[in-house]
């Protein structure tokens, strides 16, 4: 602005910054812009008061009306500039929030769930009808000694029994579990009777994998120990559960033999028209009460060993065990 400036070409001036003022304002994008404008037009150095400084070059009487329009242009654009913030406060806003709407219609790519493994389903409703009928659960090892999986039921060394169970031997004395019966054993050596207690887990023989064969299976040992027990009580608790597993099926009880039983039994369901063998069980050998220092006169009781694959393939009509170990999604599904 030169020295010589005079009062139009401030009017001029003013009308000029007006019009373009309005139209910056009105095409700012955001806050940023906005505010850089505010301080281009209004700030210290801005252009209204490059105009303002111009003013006092004017003749004293001139100066007024210019001040005067000037005043009212400042309140003007500080007008249009706080509606124009406001307005691109709620744009953001409004982008913000459609940017991280969440189309809650699409559908999910789903999580699998995963589940229990049908042996195990059958183990623990096997355990769970027992618990009812007031037994206790214990566990064994699967690593045993000679001592728990065969001497101490009454299978001595060189004992013909020791064949029917061909055995994993892990040293001289150690071995995998042939039966869950050893947990018998165990347990009555730290629980004196009156006992009755289930014992589910895994077991090992040598056999060769086939439809009915597997070197690793799973059985549910039952063992009750008590004043006065006799093969009734066993026949009882052996129908009660079958029952409540099965239904109507048809059962029956074989005579058999087990070194730690006596009298020992099998017992066969009769499925698809033809018996199954299900269980091995029979009434506690006094032998085996003797040593654990259990006076055979006052105590007995019975004991059972429950094949848990059996269970699950009658149940499920499963005709190849091996199926249970091949861990194929497409089978374990559907259970
Ligand atoms: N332990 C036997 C086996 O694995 C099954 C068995 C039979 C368990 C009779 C028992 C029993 O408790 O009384 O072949």
């Amino acid at each position: 602005m030169s020295s010589t400036v005079s009062l139009q070409q401030l009017k001029v001036e003013l009308e000029l910054l007006e019009e373009e003022a309005e139209q910056d304002i009105a095409k700012a994008v955001d806050e940023d812009s906005l505010e850089k404008l505010r301080v281009n037009l209004l700030g210290k150095k801005g252009r209204l008061s490059t105009v303002l400084g111009a003013m006092g070059q004017l003749p004293s009487s001139d100066r007024p009306l210019v001040g005067q329009r000037a005043n009212v242009l400042k309140n003007q654009l500080q007008g249009l500039i706080s509606q124009r913030l406001q307005l691109l406060k709620q744009k953001a806003l409004a982008d913000l929030v459609a940017k991280e709407t969440i189309d809650v219609t699409v559908p999910s790519i789903g999580t699998p769930v995963g589940k229990r493994h049908p042996l195990i389903q059958t183990s623990e409703e096997i355990v769970d009808l027992f618990c009812g009928l007031g037994y206790g659960v214990a566990e064994g090892p699967e690593v045993e000694n000679d001592h728990y999986n065969f001497t101490a039921l009454n299978i001595p060394e060189n004992h013909p029994a020791r064949d029917m169970q061909d055995t994993f031997y892990l040293g001289e004395n150690l071995l995998l579990r042939t039966h869950t019966s050893p947990v018998q054993i165990r347990y009555l050596e730290h629980n004196p009777p009156p006992v009755r207690v289930v014992a589910p887990g895994r077991v090992y023989r040598r056999d060769t994998v086939d439809s009915t064969h597997s070197p690793v299976f799973h059985q549910v040992e039952v063992l009750a120990i008590d004043e006065g027990l006799d093969f009734s009580h066993l026949r009882g608790t052996v129908m009660a559960f079958l029952k409540a597993f099965f239904g109507d099926l048809p059962v029956r009880f074989r005579a058999s033999y087990f070194p730690f039983t006596e009298p020992s039994a099998e017992v066969d369901v009769q499925w698809r028209g033809r018996w199954l063998e299900v269980m091995g069980c029979g009434m506690v050998d006094p032998a085996v009460l003797e040593g654990l220092g259990l006076d055979p006169d006052r105590w007995s009781g019975f004991a059972a060993g429950l094949g848990v694959e059996r269970f699950c393939m009658v149940r499920h009509g499963i005709d190849d065990i091996r199926r249970l170990y091949t861990s194929d999604l497409r089978f374990l599904d559907q259970f």
